[in-house]
């Protein structure tokens, strides 16, 4: 056991200015969203919640300092999956240097707007840093893993209800698979992290976690017999997770009974990473059999007692991975590239007997421009990735008459590349969009940022896609930047070939603030989406222009009520992060709350998570979310916000909560 590793709560305390920034992403401005489908009926994290069913979706970082992912994820699902943040590329880039930045954002994410958390995922094959597989004894490799599990589980410990202890351990025959895990520890590597986790954190349950595993075959047989074993062992298993990454009408018709089969063994079953893959363009009629398919697997899991979860792998279209992974594919969600949702919404709000209301689509935010380079006139500064060439020419273009070309390359990391850290903001999210061609052949182009903190170099993807000679490719994906880079660089490569490469019309744009509430429902459904769907929009469902979860000071606390409120910093010296921790200490509940303090000084609320938070000069109130408007007696609720000041972060005083003084803790 490693009882050096420092748990997440008190880790927490002593956050740096790099990563309580990040911690601050955890839920970007909650401040300027209104409230979803206020008075259309139950969002389908409620339908799930009032039947005590969790419907979760993955998040990444980038996701949640996207207004429009926030605003459907906030409302309608009520648990939360670490998409990438959690695995051991992103925890433990380098041995015993555990970095918790991005899933400390997911976890305060999920604290933030009360969804429950899934830890994802310890001990897989994929993602995993190079030195894991160094060469090394038995013993070793047996000690590398446990001090993994160890460091991980322990520092997430009382905030992941469900890890995925292992992930992937299976091929399709039922085999264990040859991994690193496998190879160098046989099957015990699944006992030894299992042992290990449940030791790091003893609430979570712990999953095994596996794909090709829905319907009853060779793969989920072998999952079967293994989870026996280690129960024959006194082994701490709890669950398996189905991944179901599934193609549209190919739901096995022996879910259910496998479901069964494993609750049978006194195992919890989730469904953890549901899509339903459509090849593209997506049809009407595809659609229907997509929703057909959600609707068979959330009723087969909802079905069986001990299936109490499913998870569907991102949101939209914008944050699936199956367009990436699987080329030519995609429309595998509940919400499309404009985060409208997709007849399966509706199928999979009615599998958990509830009545669908379409919910309206977030506000479009604007898009301001950062910068352009479209090689019209030179370089634009951009230069040569190492021992290659980066001219100016005009023998290809996608837009006007020039573009740049990378000849000469020896290496497939070669290409273009320009410094891009003085025109972003941290914290902020950026759209960059690059459109590359091959000289000839294809190759898999990918557009991505090295960044530089300090000495410690990481390479982010933005978009990778197959770019050909024949016509220009688009290359497009979200970039979130974290503060505390000391270097930053944009920059083009194709990770399998060495030969030429243009690129041209590059920009990198922001979200400004809305630009419009988004149309009224019904005429926001797409000509695509099924008439059962369109069917299904209630006449009220049209969103009022400003719905917003303001409160009325007066409606609630007055002189019954009484509160106590913790109120912490981290400041990196022109910037901070304050944390409140508000708590009900009077005898009744507080329904709707306001909070309220000033500063003394010039700080500046920018971001806040858990309220809505308005500032006039120094006067500052924060409502409450739409989550947490409800205080019991003796309950807290906390929130937060990112700030910048100059001068002195001087504490402020006093605060009320409607309108009654808060005792300081
Ligand atoms: C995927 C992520 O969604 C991608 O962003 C990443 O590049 C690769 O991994 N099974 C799993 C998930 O258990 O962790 C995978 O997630 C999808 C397949």
């Amino acid at each position: 056991m490693n009882d050096a590793r420092p748990r997440r709560r008190a880790r927490r305390a002593r956050i740096t200015g790099v990563l309580a920034a990040t911690v601050a992403l955890a839920a970007a401005s909650a401040a300027v969203l209104p409230a979803l489908a206020a008075s259309a009926g139950q969002t389908l994290a409620q339908v799930a919640t009032a039947r005590g069913f969790h419907i979760g979706t993955a998040a990444e970082v980038n996701s949640l300092a996207s207004s429009q992912w926030r605003y459907v994820a906030d409302t309608q699902f009520n648990s939360v999956t670490m998409g990438n943040e959690g695995k051991w590329d992103a925890t433990e880039p380098a041995q015993g240097q555990f970095d918790f930045a991005a899933a400390d954002a997911i976890a305060d994410y999920a604290a933030a707007t009360g969804k429950r958390l899934r830890g994802h995922t310890l001990v897989w094959h994929n993602q995993l840093p190079a030195w894991v597989s160094a060469e090394r004894t038995a013993e070793q490799q047996r000690q590398v893993l446990i001090d993994h599990v160890t460091g991980v589980a322990g520092h997430f410990a009382g905030d992941v209800a469900q890890w995925d202890v292992v992930n992937e351990p299976f091929n399709e025959d039922g085999t264990l698979r040859s991994s690193v895990w496998y190879t160098r520890l046989g099957e015990d590597y699944v006992a030894d992290a299992l042992t290990a986790a449940r030791a790091a954190d003893p609430a979570a349950k712990l999953f095994i976690n596996d794909y090709n595993v829905e319907g009853v075959n060779a793969k989920s047989t072998g999952l079967y017999n293994l989870v026996q074993r280690l129960q024959a062992r006194g082994i701490p298993i709890d669950g398996v997770g189905l991944q179901a990454h599934l193609i549209v009408g190919q739901v096995p018709s022996t879910l259910r009974q496998n479901i069964e089969r494993f609750t049978a063994l006194g195992l919890t079953v989730e469904i953890t990473e549901l899509d339903v893959r459509i090849p593209l363009p997506a049809d009407t009629a595809e659609l229907t059999q997509q929703a057909a398919d959600y609707r068979a697997v959330v009723g087969a899991c909802a079905a069986v007692t001990g299936c109490t979860g499913v998870t569907t792998w991102g949101v939209g279209e914008v944050d699936s991975w199956i367009p990436e992974f699987f080329p030519g594919y995609g429309a595998a969600l509940l919400f499309d590239e404009q985060w409208r949702a997709r007849p399966a919404y509706s199928a999979v709000v009615e599998a958990l007997g509830g009545t669908a209301t379409v919910p309206a689509p977030p506000p479009v935010p604007s898009r301001e421009t950062v910068v352009t380079y479209p090689f019209e006139a030179g370089l634009d500064g951009w230069g040569s990735r190492g021992a290659e060439t980066t001219t100016h020419v005009t023998t290809a273009a996608h837009g006007g008459t020039g573009s740049v070309l990378s000849s000469g390359r020896t290496e497939t990391w070669q290409g273009p590349t320009r410094p891009v850290l003085d025109l972003l903001t941290p914290g902020k999210l950026y759209t960059v969009t690059g459109w590359a061609r091959t000289a000839s052949g294809s190759g898999n182009a990918r557009l991505s940022m090295q960044r530089q903190n300090g000495t410690a170099t990481r390479y982010e993807n933005i978009s990778a896609t197959t770019a050909i000679s024949t016509t220009w490719t688009r290359l497009t994906g979200d970039y979130l930047f974290l503060p505390g880079a000391t270097a930053l660089s944009l920059y083009l490569e194709t990770t399998d070939t060495t030969g030429d490469l243009y690129l041209d019309d590059v920009t990198i744009e922001t979200e400004g603030p809305p630009v419009s509430q988004s149309a009224s429902v019904s005429a926001s459904v797409s000509p695509s989406v099924s008439a059962s769907v369109s069917a299904s929009v209630s006449p009220s469902a049209s969103r009022s222009p400003s719905v917003s979860p303001s409160v009325s000071p007066s409606s609630s606390g007055g002189s019954g009520t009484a509160c106590a409120v913790r109120y912490t910093t981290n400041d990196w010296g022109g910037g901070f992060v304050g944390d409140f921790t508000l708590t009900n200490t009077g005898t009744t509940t507080v329904n709707g709350w306001t909070l309220r303090w000033t500063f003394a000084g010039d700080q500046r609320v920018n971001q806040a998570w858990g309220a809505t938070v308005t500032q006039s000069g120094g006067a500052v109130s924060a409502a409450n979310a739409a989550w947490n408007g409800t205080v019991t007696a003796g309950a807290s609720v906390t929130l937060g916000f990112l700030a910048g000041y100059t001068g002195t972060n001087a504490r402020p005083t006093a605060f009320t909560l409607n309108g009654t003084t808060c005792a300081l803790t």
